[in-house]
């Protein structure tokens, strides 16, 4: 090896370090690069370590030149490696995000049709003095049935198919479920306070329904409650009325009839005009005296009326909605119409 034969392959390695390092993007690249040309089995060493067979004059002239390239190569390695970091981990440049790009409208969560029609209801009933109590999803037996006045064999258990929990009756409480109604909230406030009661409570419900479109295993209902000294039938048809008549308009035909509800006595449903339809949208009627015996209170002294109200159906009046599956089928061409 003669000094310019050295000290040419020394420029060579050189065009070919910088040229490869210039197209090292990311940190793989940069690590092999420097494994190939720095690195203690690398290319520059290899050089150097050759150094040693030449004579003195041409190792004196080539060993400058390595050592220079070895400096050279050194800086642009940390340069290429700082000017990685600064375009970011991806190794895309600094420029890729355009910042005149125009702005998009963020997009804006809104309330569930369901939620919505509740607080409408519940802010009516609140300012008819009505105060909103919660309670659970999973109820026991006791207050579900038994408490309301639906005893085990009770055929109307049969209208209400439930999920059960646990189905043992090994104590009062008896089994435990997902209610079937957001009625166990009468008995469980009526046991804990005096007379006058003044209450609604909402939330959800679930029976093993075969779903359609006017069927869920799932839905809510608003519960309510009044008991005092001398409450009637016609403090009931006053509260519904107007409950009416601040959701639907003051136009709005609404109806009672008959109907049964072991917990009520009379029982009677009502129902909404739509379009020379009748459509029912809540149970109501006089608590039952053994209601009210049940939980202590002395039905010849006090007398009340009750009402469950299902708000998918009024959601489905209120904005013509056609089936009630839509509600909880997540949807989001339905939901953001509300
Ligand atoms: N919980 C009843 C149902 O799910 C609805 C109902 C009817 C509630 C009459 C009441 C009532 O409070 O008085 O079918």
């Amino acid at each position: 090896m003669t000094s310019s034969a050295a000290e040419e392959t020394i420029s060579s390695l050189k065009t070919e370090a910088l040229e490869q390092l210039s197209a090292a993007s990311d940190e793989a690249a940069l690590e092999s690069w420097r494994v190939e040309f720095m690195g203690r089995k690398g290319r520059l060493t290899g050089i150097l370590r050759n150094l040693g067979s030449l004579e003195s004059d041409e190792r004196r002239a080539a060993g400058a030149a390595a050592n220079r390239l070895k400096g050279e190569l050194e800086s642009a390695f940390e340069e290429q490696v700082a000017a990685g970091k600064r375009s970011g981990a991806s190794g895309a440049a600094p420029d890729a995000i355009d910042v005149t790009l125009p702005g998009r409208r963020p997009r804006h969560g809104r309330l569930h049709p369901s939620t919505q029609v509740i607080r409408e209801m519940l802010d009516a009933f609140n300012e008819m003095g009505f105060q909103t109590v919660e309670g659970n999803e999973v109820e026991l037996e006791r207050y579900n049935f038994d408490m309301l006045n639906i005893p085990a064999d009770h055929p109307a258990r049969d209208m209400q198919d439930t999920i059960w929990i646990n189905r043992e009756r090994d104590s009062i409480d008896g089994g435990v479920l997902l209610r079937t109604q957001t009625s166990p909230m009468q008995p469980r406030t009526m046991e804990q306070q005096d007379p006058p009661v003044r209450i609604v409570s909402p939330g959800k419900c679930f029976r093993t329904e075969a779903t359609d479109a006017t069927h869920e295993w799932q839905f809510h209902q608003v519960e309510g409650l009044a008991v005092d000294e001398g409450l009637s039938f016609a403090d009931l048809k006053g509260t519904l009325y107007e409950f009416a008549r601040r959701l639907f308009g003051a136009d709005r035909k609404v109806r009672f009839r008959c109907d049964f509800f072991p917990f009520v006595e009379p029982g009677v449903d009502m129902s909404v005009d739509w379009n020379g339809r009748w459509v029912e949208i809540l149970g109501a009627g006089m608590v039952h005296p053994q209601v009210l015996r049940n939980v202590g209170y002395d039905p010849e002294k006090y007398t009340g009326f009750a009402f469950g109200v299902g708000p998918e159906r009024v959601a489905m009046l209120k904005y013509g909605i056609e089936d009630i599956r839509h509600f909880f089928s997540n949807d989001l061409r339905f939901l953001s119409q509300f």
